[in-house]
């Protein structure tokens, strides 16, 4: 299958390439990222397992995971977005980028990019984002752009070495209007 390329007003999002090992371990392996992510801080090794392993799921036909490399302007890896698709044309939204880039809009033109190939392209009619409670840019990026509150999951991930709820934000397809984000 041909890699994935799709732009966004100023990030694009592409596959994942093994030269984005190094790119990828400034995300998963730092603490400022992964203390909102479902998963603990990963080593280096773990950062180029996930990578091998991201591009080769990329493979599976049918693919059932979008996990893209956030690529800036240099086409370096600074984040990921992704859509893992679940049931009957629904998925689930995670993105994350560099601590080193916040505060750019990144994340927002990540989200939005991957959501709109999600209804558009794969046909979606539902994606949702179980973000943690106190993640209040995270918060903002889903609102920017929409989302709809939908309620509080109770113990929701095990992460940092405790439980903690999501709050569950939901797009659907005809509502949908990435211009007004
Ligand atoms: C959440 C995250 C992806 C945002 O990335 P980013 O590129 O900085 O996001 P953007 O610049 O597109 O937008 C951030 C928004 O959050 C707001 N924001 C940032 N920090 C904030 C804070 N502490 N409190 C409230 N709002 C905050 C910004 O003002 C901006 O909102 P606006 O566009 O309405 O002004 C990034 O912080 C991150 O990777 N966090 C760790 C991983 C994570 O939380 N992933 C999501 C899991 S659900």
């Amino acid at each position: 299958m041909d890699p994935i390329t799709i732009p966004g007003r100023v990030i694009t999002l592409r596959d994942m390439r093994p030269d984005d090992a190094a790119g990828a371990w400034a995300i998963v392996g730092d603490d400022r990222v992964t203390q909102w992510l479902s998963f603990d801080s990963r080593d280096q090794a773990a950062a180029v397992a996930m990578v091998e392993g991201t591009i080769q799921r990329a493979q599976l036909i049918p693919r059932t995971e979008y996990y893209l490399a956030v690529a800036n302007a240099a086409d370096r890896m600074i984040g990921f977005a992704r859509l893992g698709l679940t049931g009957h044309q629904a998925a689930k939204l995670g993105y994350a980028i560099g601590a080193d880039h916040w505060g750019h809009g990144y994340a927002t033109d990540a989200a939005r990019t991957i959501i709109d190939y999600g209804f558009n392209v794969l046909k979606l009619h539902r994606i949702t984002a179980a973000i943690g409670p106190d993640n209040a840019a995270s918060v903002a990026v889903a609102e920017r752009l929409g989302m709809q509150y939908e309620g509080r999951l109770r113990d929701h991930v095990h992460t940092n070495g405790a439980w903690r709820d999501s709050l569950l934000y939901s797009a659907l397809a005809p509502e949908w209007s990435p211009a007004a984000s």
